[in-house]
Order: C-alpha cells, then sequence, then structure tokens
C-alpha cells in the first residue's frame, strides 16, 4: 500500500483496555498535506470489532472510574497538564506536520488544549449541584449531577488537539468512560494526547483510542447500544447522521458541532483597519479551515470601496507555505478533495456573477506546487437568495465581500443561511453591537474582533446547521451529564409536599 518514502515511520497502534495494540490488519497511510510524496507514517484501520472491543472496555471500567472521587480524576488532569507543558513544542510540530498548521497555529492549539485540561482541573473543586429549599422544613432538596456512561469523541483534524480535549476533558472528569476517534487526516496528534494521558495514569479502559474510518468505525461507535453519548465536531452531512442515529435509540445523546458560514459585519462607522485586519484573520487563518471561518465579509456601502481595497491589498500579500516556513501566515489544505471543493465554489462565484477582487486558485510554482496550496480568492456579490456562493460553507480561502445598506439589511443578510455559528460585527457604536448581539443567529459572538479565537472556558456551539444546542468545551458538562433530584426527609414522619395527605388509615 505506501510505496512512497516514509520518511518519520511513526506506527499507529490502538490503545484499548490500557494496552496497546499494533498494527495487524489493514493500515492507513498518514499524508503530509505540505507534501504530496510524504508519508508520515501507517496506523490500523480500525474494525467494526475493534470499536465493540473499545466500547466493551470503557463500560467495564465505568462503574469504578465513577466511584472515583471527583477531586482524584480532577488531580490525573494536573498530571497531564504537566506533561502536556512538558512536550509542547514537539507536540506542536507533530500537529503542523500532519494538519498543515503552520507551527504558530499548532502551537496555539496545544495551549489552547493544554487550558482546557488546566480548566478541567480548576472546575474539579467547584461545586456540582444545588442545595434547594422544601416546602416542608424537614426536607432537603439537592441537585446532583450524574455521568451519563461511555461517551465516543469524534473529532476532527482542524483542530484535532484541542477539541477532543474539550471532549474528552469534562467527560472524564463527570465520571464517564470513553472512547476517543481522531480524524483519519490527523492520527499522530491523537495518538500523542492518548500517550500522555497513559503517562498521566488514567486507569486502563477509562479511555481508549481507536484509529479507522469515520464509516467504519466511527459508524460502528455511533450505532453501539453500550454508548451513551456521542460527541462529534465535523462536516453537516455527518453530524445529521449522527443526531438520526441518536434518535433511534432510547438512551443515546449526542453533541454536534457542524459547519458554518460565519460572517464578519463592517459597519458604517467602523475603524477599517481593524476590520480589514478581523475579515483576513477570520477568513484566511487555518487557510479558512475552521469551523467557526468567515466566508463573508458584510460590508455597509458607504465604506465598501476603501474597505474591499485595504482587504484585498492585505490577503495579496499573505504567505501560504509549508507549516514550518518562518513568517508563514498559513499553510496548505487538508487533502485533495478540500481543494476540489474551493476551486468548484471559485467557479460557481464566477457563474453567480460575483465581481472578483483578487483572483485565487492552485499555487502551481515553488514548493507549493508541491502539495496542497490555494491562495485567496476575493470577490464582491449582491445578494439574493439564490446565490449558493454566500450562502454554502466552503472551508477554504474564499470569501465573499456582500454589501448591505443598513442594520436591518446585514442582519437579514447574516441570518440567511442554513447555519449559525460565530458572528463579529466592527463598529465603535455601543447600541449598534447590542442589535446585532440580539438579532443574529449564532453560537460565538465578537465585537471589534475576528470571529474565530473562542477562549475553552466558554461554551462552544451553534444553532441552526452547526450546532444542536450542545455546545462543546465549557459547556459540554450539559451533555455528557444528566442531573437528579434527590429528596431527604430528617423529620421521623412522612410529610407530602402540595399539601397532600400522609395519612394511610384516614383521607381528609
Ligand atoms: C474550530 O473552528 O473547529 O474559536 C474550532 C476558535 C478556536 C476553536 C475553533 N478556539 O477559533
Amino acid at each position: 500500500m505506501a510505496n512512497a518514502t516514509l520518511t518519520t515511520p511513526w506506527q499507529g497502534q490502538n490503545y484499548l483496555d490500557g494496552r496497546w495494540h499494533p498494527v495487524k490488519g489493514e493500515y492507513l497511510e498518514n499524508m503530509n498535506p505540505a507534501r504530496f510524496e510524504e508519508v508520515l507514517g501507517l496506523y490500523p484501520r480500525g474494525t467494526p470489532l475493534d470499536a465493540d472491543l473499545a466500547v466493551t472496555a470503557a463500560r467495564r471500567a465505568f462503574p469504578g472510574w465513577r466511584r472515583t472521587s471527583r477531586i482524584k480524576r480532577g488531580e490525573l488532569f494536573f498530571r497531564l497538564a504537566e506533561l502536556v507543558r512538558r512536550d509542547t513544542d514537539e507536540l506542536a510540530a507533530v500537529l503542523a506536520r500532519e494538519s498543515g498548521k503552520i507551527l504558530n497555529e499548532a502551537r496555539a492549539e496545544v495551549v489552547e488544549g493544554l487550558h482546557m485540561i488546566e480548566y478541567v482541573f480548576g472546575t474539579a473543586r467547584q461545586p456540582t449541584g444545588d442545595v434547594v429549599d422544601s416546602e416542608i422544613g424537614a426536607k432537603d432538596l439537592y441537585v446532583r449531577r450524574k455521568p451519563r456512561g461511555v461517551v465516543a469523541v469524534i473529532t476532527p483534524w482542524n483542530f484535532p488537539f484541542a477539541v477532543p480535549l474539550w471532549m474528552l476533558g469534562p467527560s472524564l472528569l463527570e465520571g464517564n468512560t470513553t472512547v476517543f476517534k481522531p480524524s483519519e487526516e490527523t492520527p499522530e496528534i491523537g495518538q500523542r494526547l492518548m500517550k500522555l494521558f497513559e503517562e498521566a495514569g488514567f486507569p486502563a479502559g477509562t479511555i481508549n483510542l481507536l484509529h479507522g474510518l469515520g464509516e467504519e468505525v466511527g459508524e460502528a461507535l455511533v450505532r453501539h447500544d453500550d454508548v451513551d453519548v456521542v460527541c462529534f465536531t465535523g462536516s453537516y452531512q455527518v453530524g445529521s447522521h449522527i443526531r438520526r442515529l441518536a434518535a433511534e435509540s432510547d438512551h443515546k445523546t449526542c453533541a454536534c458541532e457542524m459547519g458554518s458560514k460565519s460572517a464578519v459585519i463592517v459597519c458604517e462607522d467602523a475603524r477599517l483597519d481593524l476590520a480589514a485586519s478581523a475579515a483576513i484573520l477570520s477568513a484566511f487563518k487555518t487557510t479558512g479551515q475552521r469551523c467557526v471561518s468567515a466566508g463573508r465579509v458584510l460590508v455597509h456601502r458607504r465604506v465598501l470601496d476603501e474597505f474591499s481595497q485595504r482587504l484585498v491589498e492585505q490577503a495579496r500579500r499573505l504567505v501560504f507555505a509549508d507549516p514550518f516556513t518562518p513568517g508563514a501566515f498559513a499553510g496548505p489544505l487538508v487533502n485533495q478533495s478540500a481543494v476540489n471543493k474551493v476551486l468548484f465554489y471559485n467557479d460557481l462565484a464566477r457563474q453567480e456573477g460575483a465581481k472578483i477582487l483578487l483572483e485565487g486558485g492552485r499555487m502551481t510554482d515553488g514548493e507549493q506546487a508541491g502539495g496542497y496550496f490555494v491562495s485567496p480568492f476575493v470577490y464582491q456579490q449582491e445578494y439574493g437568495p439564490e446565490k449558493r456562493t454566500i450562502r454554502e460553507e466552503v472551508f477554504g480561502p474564499h470569501l465573499a465581500i456582500v454589501p448591505f445598506a443598513d442594520d436591518d439589511e446585514a442582519i437579514r443578510i447574516y441570518n440567511d443561511t442554513p447555519y449559525g455559528l460565530s458572528m463579529a460585527v466592527i463598529t465603535e457604536d455601543y447600541r449598534r453591537w447590542r442589535l446585532y448581539r440580539d438579532e443574529c443567529d449564532y453560537g460565538m459572538g465578537y465585537v471589534n474582533l475576528p470571529c474565530i479565537g473562542a477562549e475553552v472556558h466558554l461554551p462552544f456551539g451553534g444553532v441552526k446547521r452547526s450546532g444542536n444546542g450542545q455546545p462543546s468545551a465549557a459547556g459540554l458538562v450539559d451533555s455528557v451529564t444528566h442531573k437528579i433530584s434527590f429528596t431527604v426527609n430528617h423529620d421521623t414522619q412522612i410529610t407530602m409536599a402540595q399539601g397532600m395527605s400522609a395519612d394511610v388509615e384516614k383521607q381528609t
């Protein structure tokens, strides 16, 4: 299968029930998106049987883990934080190489993962419930959280370190056990993370690593009857399939974070220097491959020309290069199908009558010719209900500038997509940003900032096709626990609430 040169032959293994399992059956190639020919390593093509072994191990570990003190569970995250701090540079390099994310961003992602671990450790000693008064003086009422059981964590390649931690962290802290399936594009950083969990001392079975294809092992996990929660980040198509499968069972729930057509909105009073930087960062950081990346900038007609000129001048100068190149702004796209998709939408924009402001496409010179490099494409497009390019997610350096005449129109345009993930408004007017805050459909909102760059101690999720109302990161606790109410009587006799008689002899 692997006939290209194996420069750094790391060996992928599944980690099931506290043991590493070398590749036995088929294996998959881990490729470098910046260099077509470079095979980074080989990893197992897990099977539905492996998925069953992983879930069975997690199920077996659940009672003991749930019984362990929450504070003791949290302390393992303190150790994990120390290990991530120790290995930050190495982890960033692994992440950059297989995802194509430039080194600075890869490092920022490792730091984001570290922050999640620290957050989880920090919350271990926080209260987890409420004590509530009863209408009967001798009763105490409690609200407590209980773990839901086995959590399947199915994660994307574009945030292959931080997003798994957003999900694994709260799941494990709350007493669930887990099966972690990294993306096929980024198996090595997933395995590195698993190794650190092992080194930190998480007991066998509490976290299992399963490599493989989404349609094989991912599907098997989602269908498995012993999985109680599926945490997923990825495309809308896969997420909506997961939602349907979960709905078929009586107990399974899911937290899905999916696509977006996020936007930066540049108002007539905006500082245009800040607006242009916010738009560039939102649209082209990570080569437009964040789920929160802006595919649109909505711009007030009064500042349209000046803003567009500034943006295009800056976009033209951005350096897209190998992730380890000093000064690079962003790297390649992740694979050929990502390239095809961007080129398809670039063509579609032309067909839909867009005014092209910056031509973009495959980079065919120098080292960029040897990887999935695509340069930024920027165009002006009038709003219209039939135009696909200003509504559909592209996931690449493809940016529409859409003019608007007033705030109401901007809000209407912003909301006219099937998605609702992230929104940034650029304005100096505190009345105006409040209007956008309240009228736009999104999960993460920003003022005078890019629409990327959320911090982990906030909930992260969206509405419509972007999410199912179960946010991740600090918001995940609601998905991986269920709340119980618990009532204790401190009297020697029974008194019922609501004035109901407790007399078993005669009713009054
Ligand atoms: C994603 O886009 O898939 O808010 C996650 C951000 C990052 C996380 C992005 N903290 O841009």
